[in-house]
C-alpha cells in the first residue's frame, strides 16, 4: 500500500498565519476554548515573530504574526489575510518524508533541518501544497520540550484560568481545501501520488448544487484514514459560489473550514455559542423532514433545531455537523463541529440546506 511508502503518523498541528497572534489567541481561547500552552517571541530570543500554541484535546493550533516587513510570510498577510499557513503532519523519518515526496513531485519550501535546545531535537522539512499552503513533516520522538525550539510554556499569570466555557473539542476530523476551477483532479491526484493518500469519495455538482451555488469536492485520506483532506472546487452556476467568493477574498487556494469533533455536539455548540461563536442557521423546516430522511438517533430533534444542528445518515450510520460562520472579515475561512456515529461521511444530505444558508449570508455581503 503505498501509504507505507511515506508512513504519516496524524495532523500534528495546523500553523495560522495572521495579523496580530495576542489578540487570535484570545479569540481562539474563548470562543472555541482552547489552552494556549506555549509562546515564542522576543522574550524566547525569537526575533522574527511571535507565536501562540493553542491546545485542546489532540487539537494544536499554532498562532503566529511577523514582528516586521522583513518577515519572509510578511506578504502573506496582505495578500490572504488571516488563514492557515500550513498543515504540520508527523512522521516517523522527516528526511525521508521530504526526499521522497519532492522525489515524486512536491515543491520543496524547506529542507530537513534538526532545530535543537535544552529539550533536545525537533526535526522539520516544510512542501508546497495547493496555493501558498504548506504541508510540513515534523517528528518530535526526540523532543521533550512544549512544542518546539524557540517556545516556552505560556506564562501562568497571562490567563484568568476560567473565562470561556469549556468547548469538549477532542480532534482535527478533515481539512478542506479550496482550489480553482479545474485543479481539483490536480490536486487529488497530487495527494495520491505525491502523499500516497487514497481518493475517497466524490461528490459532483448534481449532488450539491443550488440555483446558485455548485461545487465539486473529492475527498483524500491518508495515515490509514487518520488524515482526510475534502478538496473542493468551484462548478459553473448562475451565479457566484461560495468557492469563487472564498478564491476571490483569500486571493488563491486555501483552506476553507477545519472539522473538530466532539463527542457531545449538543453541550460543544451550547458552549460555543455561550463564548459568541456564529454559526450558520438552517430554515426550522430543515427538522420536519429529519425523521423521515435519518430515522432513529439518539439526540433530541427539539435540541438539534434550537442550535441549528444538522443531521446525516449513510450506509455505516448517522453523523451530526454545524458550520460556524467565517471567522475573519474576508469570507474566507471557517469551522465545522462534527460529531459522528458510524457514518464516516462528509454531511452530503445536508449540502443542499447548508448552501441556501450560505447563499443567504453572501446575499448580505453582496457577494451572490
Ligand atoms: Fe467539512
Amino acid at each position: 500500500m503505498s501509504s507505507e511508502v511515506l508512513p504519516l503518523r496524524r495532523i500534528d498541528h495546523v500553523r495560522f498565519f495572521v495579523g496580530n497572534a495576542r489578540q487570535a489567541a484570545y479569540f481562539y481561547r474563548n470562543a472555541f476554548g482552547f489552552d494556549v500552552v506555549a509562546y515564542a517571541g522576543l522574550e524566547t530570543r525569537m526575533r522574527h515573530e511571535a507565536g501562540y500554541v493553542l491546545r485542546q484535546g489532540n487539537i494544536t493550533f499554532v498562532l503566529a504574526s511577523p514582528l516586521g516587513p522583513e518577515h519572509p510570510e510578511a506578504q502573506r498577510l496582505i495578500m490572504h489575510g488571516d488563514g492557515v499557513q500550513d498543515i504540520a503532519l508527523e512522521v516517523d523519518d522527516v528526511a525521508r518524508a521530504h526526499r521522497e515526496t519532492v522525489r515524486r513531485g512536491a515543491i520543496s519550501v524547506r529542507p530537513p533541518m534538526l532545530l535543537e535546545d535544552e529539550f533536545g531535537v525537533y526535526e522539520t522539512a516544510t512542501i508546497r501544497a495547493y496555493g501558498d499552503t504548506t504541508h510540513s513533516f515534523v517528528n518530535r520522538d526526540r523532543y521533550k520540550g512544549v512544542f518546539a525550539p524557540g517556545y516556552r510554556p505560556i506564562d501562568p499569570e497571562r490567563y484568568h484560568p476560567t473565562t470561556f466555557r469549556p468547548a469538549g473539542l477532542i480532534s482535527i476530523d478533515h481539512i478542506v481545501g479550496n482550489v480553482e476551477e479545474g485543479k481539483m483532479d490536480q490536486w487529488v491526484r497530487f495527494y495520491q501520488d505525491v502523499m500516497g493518500f487514497q481518493q475517497l469519495v466524490s461528490f459532483d455538482d448534481k449532488d450539491i448544487s443550488t440555483e446558485y451555488s455548485a461545487l465539486m469536492s473529492k475527498v483524500v485520506q491518508g495515515g490509514n484514514g487518520r488524515i482526510k483532506f475534502p478538496i473542493n472546487e468551484p462548478a459553473r452556476s448562475k451565479r457566484r459560489s461560495q468557492i469563487e467568493e472564498y478564491l476571490n477574498y483569500y486571493r488563491g487556494p486555501g483552506v476553507q473550514h477545519i472539522a473538530l469533533t466532539t463527542d457531545d455536539i449538543i453541550q460543544t455548540v451550547r458552549a460555543l455559542r455561550h463564548n459568541d461563536v456564529s454559526f450558520l442557521r438552517v430554515p426550522h423546516a430543515y427538522y420536519d423532514a429529519v425523521p423521515a430522511r435519518v430515522g432513529e438517533i439518539e439526540e433530541d430533534l427539539n435540541d438539534l433545531a434550537e442550535l441549528g444542528v444538522l443531521v446525516d445518515r449513510d450506509d455505516e450510520g448517522y453523523m451530526l455537523q454545524i458550520f460556524t460562520k467565517p471567522v475573519e472579515d474576508r469570507p474566507t475561512l471557517f469551522f465545522e463541529i462534527i460529531e459522528r456515529h458510524g457514518s464516516r461521511s462528509f454531511g452530503k444530505g445536508n449540502f443542499k440546506a447548508l448552501f441556501e444558508a450560505i447563499e443567504r449570508e453572501q446575499a448580505l455581503r453582496g457577494t451572490l
